[in-house]
């Protein structure tokens, strides 16, 4: 896979990535050792990568996620990703994070937030933190969540929406998302591709959670009136187009282009670049221009939907796009 000069060079924004997706083989088996954990070595993980679905897939993210045990660990995790930011030219990166099964294993709230926050604080890139409530859990352990997060509120700009999605519909989150808007949070929410029920579960984001970005959401071409719905309004969708080791191309390419060309507000986005044979930012978005036959102008068009779509200050925003601007017109 040949990483596209025009790509690399680009200044890009990443909207949607989850932070211990981020956590390849080599770094689960570091981490492991360090903190005197089991692990299997790194060719068995690697070798777990060819995910059948959302719940396979699931397994080996909360697999790799059990090896983060102290704040170094979170730290050195969002560090390490945030470089790579830096040296792919993503200027910009809204980062997921999913608090309760790290809470759950015992690990203090300060060791989740204090770690990614030095590293934020440390970066050449902007950032933004997305706290994820894990749908496959129940309300009642998601609501205190707020009262968790109080003291570092300011530090984190939206919450989402992640994990097992078969009979966990948007709904079951309706009175999170209540408080989450009372309580001045950015709202999106995972409708993963291919779902029981996805073009469903995109229509609740809209008229019962309220979301303005949807991550992934590309069933939604099921239903043409959704579609015009979802463009006309804005709402951002955060599509994926990762592949894992066996694909041959990207996946839901046709998807993301057709989207792209009805005029909806779509992305282009890693997801989880430790876990996919997609990698990171500029292998994917290589691949997606080339593959989904995007010119220069397009591939500048799609990346121009992730700065309108993120939740950077509108004075950042407005920057960011005049970069993104000024690479357009010195290199086309
Ligand atoms: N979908 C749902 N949950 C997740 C994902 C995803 O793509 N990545 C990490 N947790
Ligand atoms: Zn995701």
């Amino acid at each position: 896979m040949q990483i596209d000069p025009f790509v690399a060079a680009m200044p890009k924004a990443e909207l949607h990535v989850h932070i211990e997706g981020t956590i390849g083989p080599t770094q689960r088996v570091a981490l492991a050792r360090r903190n005197g954990l089991p692990c299997p070595d790194e060719e068995e993980i690697a070798a777990s990568f060819d995910y059948a679905g959302l719940e396979e897939f699931l397994r080996v993210y909360y697999e790799g996620i059990r090896m983060l045990a102290t704040e170094r660990d979170f730290y050195e995790t969002a560090r390490t990703f945030l470089d790579r930011c830096g040296e792919e030219n993503v200027i910009h990166v809204e980062i997921s994070f999913d608090p309760q099964p790290h809470v759950e294993r015992g690990v203090p709230i300060e060791a989740v937030m204090g770690g990614l926050l030095a590293a934020c604080s440390e970066a050449r890139v902007s950032t933004r933190l997305v706290m994820c409530v894990n749908r496959d859990r129940p309300l009642d352990e998601a609501m205190p969540l707020f009262d968790l997060v109080r003291p570092w509120r300011e530090h984190i700009a939206g919450v989402g929406l992640d994990s097992a999605e078969r009979g966990n519909p948007p709904v079951k989150f309706a009175a999170f998302y209540d408080r989450a808007r009372a309580e001045g949070y950015r709202l999106t929410a995972h409708c993963d591709v291919d779902q029981e029920n996805s073009v469903e579960h995109i229509r609740q984001c809209l008229d019962t959670l309220k979301v303005e970005r949807i991550d992934h959401g590309v069933n939604a071409l099921e239903d043409p009136e959704l579609v015009e719905r979802i463009r006309d309004s804005g709402t951002c969708l955060t599509v994926c187009p990762t592949w894992r080791p066996s694909d041959p191309a990207p996946r839901r390419l046709d998807r993301l282009r057709r989207l792209f060309d009805l005029g909806v507000r779509v992305t282009a986005n890693t997801d989880d670049p430790g876990l996919f044979a997609s990698g990171y930012m500029n292998r994917t978005l290589s691949a997606v221009r080339s593959a989904g036959g995007y010119s220069k102008p397009e591939t500048i068009a799609l990346m121009r939907n992730a700065f309108l779509g993120c939740w950077a200050e509108p004075d950042e925003k407005a920057a960011m796009l005049e970069r993104l601007s000024a690479y357009a017109d010195s290199s086309i």
